[in-house]
């Protein structure tokens, strides 16, 4: 079994957005609204801090107290929305609990939402309208099965996820390169062995250490491990090597599988988003970005 080096695609992606950031004529530009002090939230953040800036976004960081109020994260993105400065919002997940997530997710601007996180553009993405931006966690995912595998065209493959609206996208994403691909939920494993065991491809994205072992997997399966858990201070996947070695052919790594090429996606669908916005604005350019 071969180990998926994530960071190594992402450094190829993240190369190839510096080469089309260059020719445009302005930085595109991110702003992050990290709310509280969850540490993971924190580091996940710097990340992407950190290569944005490598591939020349302008990152803009809003730290907001933990004990904000949703009115007052949604005058933050209003005002964002409306700023010609800023080509893509993102709040950092998860929030504090008495925060109403999916209020502050549908107040940014469909046009700025550069995660997908937008039910609206979700909605969009799974009916197969091709001017809408791909999710960053679904497009992670199926580009690391494409990395690893020639041609999708009729591939049995399976997500096991949450049946959330993600879920739902990546079956999207994977139809459109031809995968035969179906959902399982994360509680309906053992329902469902008989699909799970036969598919060429298996996405995870449910934070459930140890899910899958030999026995349950086909004989050079390829698996790709969106599932993050801390367990005893270390970041791990839904996958343990050791279970699934005998068989599987490739295996992506957490950390360094999914994580990195999440960041590369992230930082590719802000420049989509910032030439579409630039173009829409035509009639009133952004008159005041820095040039560079
Ligand atoms: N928290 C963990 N992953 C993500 C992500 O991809 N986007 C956002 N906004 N928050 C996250």
């Amino acid at each position: 079994m071969k180990l998926v080096n994530g960071k190594k695609i992402a450094v190829k992606m993240l190369e190839l957005t510096k080469e089309r950031i260059k020719n445009l004529s302005f930085s595109p530009s991110l702003a992050v609204l990290l709310v509280g002090d969850d540490k993971s939230s924190q580091l996940y953040v710097n990340l992407k801090k950190k290569e944005a800036e490598k591939v020349g976004i302008d990152f803009h960081l809003y730290k907001i107290d933990k004990n904000v109020t949703d009115e007052v994260i949604i005058e933050l993105i209003t005002f964002l929305n409306s700023d010609e400065e800023i080509d893509g919002i993102l709040v950092q997940l998860p929030l504090p609990n008495h925060i109403d997530r999916d209020k502050i997710i549908a107040s940014i601007d469909k046009n700025k939402d550069v995660d997908g996180f937008k039910k609206e553009n979700i909605e969009n993405f799974i009916s197969g309208d091709e001017n809408v931006i791909h999710p960053v966690f679904p497009k992670a995912l199926m580009t690391l099965a494409e990395n690893v595998i020639n041609n999708t065209t009729k591939k049995k493959a399976v997500i096991i996820g949450k049946s959330d609206i993600f879920t739902k996208a990546l079956v999207a994403t994977g139809a459109r390169i031809g995968l035969d691909i179906v959902e399982v939920s994360c509680t309906k494993i053992e329902e469902n062995k008989h699909i799970i065991s036969n598919a060429d491809i298996i996405f995870t994205a449910c934070g459930t250490p140890n899910m899958l072992s030999n026995n349950s997997i086909k004989e050079g399966v390829i698996i790709i491990d969106g599932g993050i858990s801390i367990v005893d201070k270390k970041t791990i996947g839904d996958i343990n090597v050791d279970e699934v070695k005998e068989k599987a052919s490739y295996l992506t790594p957490v950390p360094g599988g999914v994580g990195p090429v999440t960041v590369a996606c992230l930082l590719e669908n802000l420049v989509e988003l910032s030439i579409f916005n630039s173009k829409k604005d035509i009639i009133s350019p952004k008159k005041s970005r820095n040039n560079k």
